[in-house]
């Protein structure tokens, strides 16, 4: 393991490399991060970064995104493969139909999105920021794509009407209420932190509704020593790691993201070595897609 650890940074040095890893990577690949962080962190970091290539540990759109505010670096995905299935149940053709069912009516999307359905939206929001994203908008109504749990979490915490997409996660609608009711009589002292992926019911009984950072940030402040974790397993390991004195209890066994498990110290390697696989956005839509994740960017100064 050392021996293949000491030959990826090798490499990095010499591809003047960065590690952007999400916070459900699994512990060796957190293990090796420059930058471990949420959605959000993680595309500020690649856009302020001086690194000729960023290899991203995540999945698909999120490396796509880099791509797209960086695109005098290198990005690689180390598996083509990690996809994520909320992604890709909303599509440009999709959404292009929706507007005109709805003309004029502003679209936020979830950074969970393709290139092109980017390319389609007004501005982009993460879970760290949709409520301030969705209330910075001048406009009573608003389509909001493609996670239908998030959009209803944020509907409940405007005024304005959501049109909503029919997406969801599916590692977070396996969270089941029943789930954190059980974890809640086993630990009667515990918080409840959530993702707002997960459904409503799920989300009533959270005592806060958090962004995988958020989630940490919050662990690490509070004064209280037990947390039940609303979403998905690999954020676990940073949390217990940062918090040896606090403990940390899963809702769901089952909450495990396989498209995230995908990306392996072996294929960094790999990446780095026959720089692949990158992703590339095609320049007509990368150029339409930035001002809306740009947008973003701006307001969750
Ligand atoms: P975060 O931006 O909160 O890390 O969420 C990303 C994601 O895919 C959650 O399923
Ligand atoms: Fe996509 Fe859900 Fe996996 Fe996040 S946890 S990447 S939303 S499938």
């Amino acid at each position: 393991m050392n021996r293949l650890i000491d030959k990826i940074l090798d490499l990095k040095k010499k591809r003047n490399a960065i590690f952007l890893v999400h916070n459900y990577q699994p512990p060796e690949i957190q293990n090796i991060a420059d930058i471990l962080g949420d959605s959000l962190d993680l595309s500020r970091k690649a856009k302020e970064s001086s690194a000729k290539t960023i290899v991203f540990c995540g999945v698909h759109f999120m490396a796509e995104t880099a791509s797209i505010l960086c695109p005098d670096k290198e990005v690689l995905l180390p598996e083509l493969a990690a996809g994520c299935p909320m992604a890709d149940m909303v599509t440009g053709k999709k959404l292009r139909d929706l507007k005109k069912k709805h003309p004029g009516v502003p679209v936020v999307c979830y950074i969970n999105t393709t290139a092109e359905v980017k390319a389609e939206s007004d501005i982009c929001c993460t879970s760290a920021n949709a409520v301030k994203i969705v209330n910075s908008i001048d406009a009573d109504k608003i389509i909001f794509v493609p996670d239908k749990n998030l959009g209803h979490y944020v509907s409940t915490k405007t005024k304005k009407d959501i049109i909503l997409w029919d997406g969801y996660c599916p590692v977070h609608v396996a969270i089941s209420a029943r789930h954190v009711l059980d974890a809640k009589k086993k630990h009667p002292n515990a918080e409840v932190l959530a993702h707002p992926e997960c459904t409503p019911d799920v989300v009533d009984l959270a005592d806060k509704i958090l962004s995988t950072t958020g989630i940490c940030a919050y662990a690490k402040e509070s004064k209280n020593k037990e947390f039940i974790i609303g979403t998905e397993l690999g954020i676990i390991y940073r949390l217990k790691k940062e918090n040896p004195d606090k403990s940390f209890y899963p809702a769901s066994e089952s909450a495990v993201c396989q498209n995230m498990k995908k990306i392996t110290l072996e294929k960094i390697l790999w990446a780095l070595e026959d720089m692949k696989f990158k992703v590339t956005v095609e320049e007509n839509i990368s150029k339409k897609a930035i001002g809306c994740i740009d947008k973003m960017l701006k307001l969750s100064i």
